[in-house]
């Protein structure tokens, strides 16, 4: 979050560029100082290389991720590759897939990036805390054939909490929060900074990629006076969708790259501001984009193309398995009781060990029980799944399954014309949403809510491939 952090993340990246990944990220302390408005914060965070967001890898697909995390924290840690998939060992999941990152300790990751698109990295111990405070980095795997555009930029964005003291608040186990909606920040950032300005010439086409580290803050951009187009969501290619249609929800771990085109008549100095809709009553100012520069061209460009899909298995619908996926409980949901590990609970009790949340009436206290306990489901090697989840909640939660991406194919069982490919998918109360994939990644792999104070508080399960 130092001045050049965010001029690193949004440097032109010549298209087709190889950077090997660097060898260490270093999870430490560090500060950030972030002007919002007259005000100068100087934030303690944690962050990779002590900085926030941590500094993004590129890798070209098909390119090899090869780094050691390098524990300086006081606690456990790990890296988990949000969206993209790994083998198994990789997934960075203690107990689960590795041994936890002792303070003082290393870990070695290493995989092929088989899928391109835009993905994240961020700790999977006490990730409501860790994540919250800062450790998070983009993660970038160039398509074998990028879209043509002038430039990329990489948006990581960040909600924090800050108290009246101007320091960030560190309650991260709120029983008020965890229960409701999640644990909301009231200062937002975008690489780190608040409301930056980029400086955009007059006619340029821009491939914007948006990860949402927050922690429970859901977004939605609005772009006044831009036009473009959603080409991918959580990394994987959709067929591409113009601005101004329905809002489009980027959830907590989600992620959209869009192309945005500058007015070719934008005059030297006008300003384009950049806003997330997504709460009634709520308008926040996120960036901006600010006109000066020579014009990049004189005629508009077409609509880009589809890009190519990523190497997934296609699901075959005829003959699937259904599953049932059930999410029930928190502040107005009507849970009486649950399951916790081996013990059926009523949910005052529940409550005073800090969890409320159950997914098909059961509760795993920690990853180790996940680790140690029957899964979720187990699904054989190869087949196809159709995982039904269902809300029975007052609260949105976005489900995200580790080691796949799935097909959302249905949204209250009406079927959608044309599936896409996601890793998390929000599901609103009182929503069904039917979700495909084929079980081809074998292994133990996490489902659970982004909401980070929901996984604190119980929404975290695993199942088992193969
Ligand atoms: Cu973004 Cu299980 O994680
Ligand atoms: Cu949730």
């Amino acid at each position: 979050m130092k001045a050049g952090t965010v001029a690193a993340i949004t440097a032109a990246i010549p298209a087709g560029d190889v950077r090997s990944a660097p060898p260490t990220l270093v999870a430490r302390f560090g500060s950030a100082t972030i002007k919002a408005g007259t005000r100068s914060l100087d934030l303690p965070i944690w962050g990779y290389d002590g900085e926030s967001p941590g500094r993004p890898l590129f890798v070209n697909q098909g390119g090899i991720i090869d780094l050691s995390l390098s524990n300086q924290l006081l606690e456990d840690t790990s890296i988990h590759w949000h969206g993209i998939r790994t083998p198994n060992k990789m997934d960075g999941v203690p107990f689960v897939t590795q041994k936890a990152v002792p303070p003082g300790g290393h870990f070695q990751y290493r995989f092929a990036c088989e899928d391109a698109g835009t993905y994240w990295y961020h700790p999977h111990a006490n990730s409501a805390e860790q994540i919250g405070r800062g450790l998070f980095g983009p993660l970038i795997v160039w398509e074998e054939k990028p879209l043509p555009v002038d430039r990329e930029l990489v948006w990581m964005v960040a909600d924090w909490l800050i108290g009246k003291d101007d320091k960030v608040s560190h309650n991260y186990a709120q029983m008020h929060d965890n229960s409701h909606a999640g644990r909301f920040g009231n200062l937002i950032t975008v690489n780190g900074q608040h409301r930056p300005a980029i400086d955009a010439q007059p006619g340029e086409r821009i491939r914007l990629r948006i990860i949402n580290a927050a922690s429970a803050r859901i977004l939605s951009f609005d772009f006044p006076g831009l036009s473009g187009w959603w080409i991918a969501l959580d990394g994987q290619p959709i067929q591409p969708r113009g601005l101004g249609g329905n809002p489009l929800y980027i959830p907590p771990g989600g992620r959209a790259d869009l192309v945005l085109d500058v007015p070719i008549e934008a005059k030297s100095g006008a300003v384009f501001g950049v806003a997330d809709a997504t709460y009634r009553n709520q308008r926040n100012k996120l960036a901006s984009f600010r006109i000066s520069g020579k014009q990049v061209r004189s005629t508009a460009l077409a609509a880009p193309k589809k890009m190519a899909d990523n190497p997934h298995s296609q699901p075959i619908l005829d003959g699937a398995n259904l599953k049932t996926v059930t999410f029930e409980g928190g502040a107005m949901g009507g849970l009486r009781s649950a399951m916790l590990d081996d013990k059926q609970m009523p949910l005052r009790q529940l409550a005073g060990k800090g969890v409320v949340w159950a997914t098909n009436g059961k509760i795993w206290s920690s990853l180790e029980e996940i680790a140690r306990q029957d899964k979720l489901f187990n699904l054989d090697l190869g087949k196809t799944y159709v995982f039904r989840l269902q809300n029975k909640t007052a609260f949105p939660h976005p489900i995200h399954l580790h080691g796949h991406s799935f097909q959302v194919i249905a949204v209250n069982g009406k079927k959608k014309a044309v599936p896409e490919w996601r890793d998390t998918v929000l599901v609103f109360p009182d929503e069904k949403v039917d979700i495909a994939f084929v079980a081809d990644n074998p292994g133990d792999w996490l489902m659970h809510c982004h909401v980070l104070g929901h996984v604190t508080a119980g929404m975290i399960a695993a199942v088992r491939v193969g």
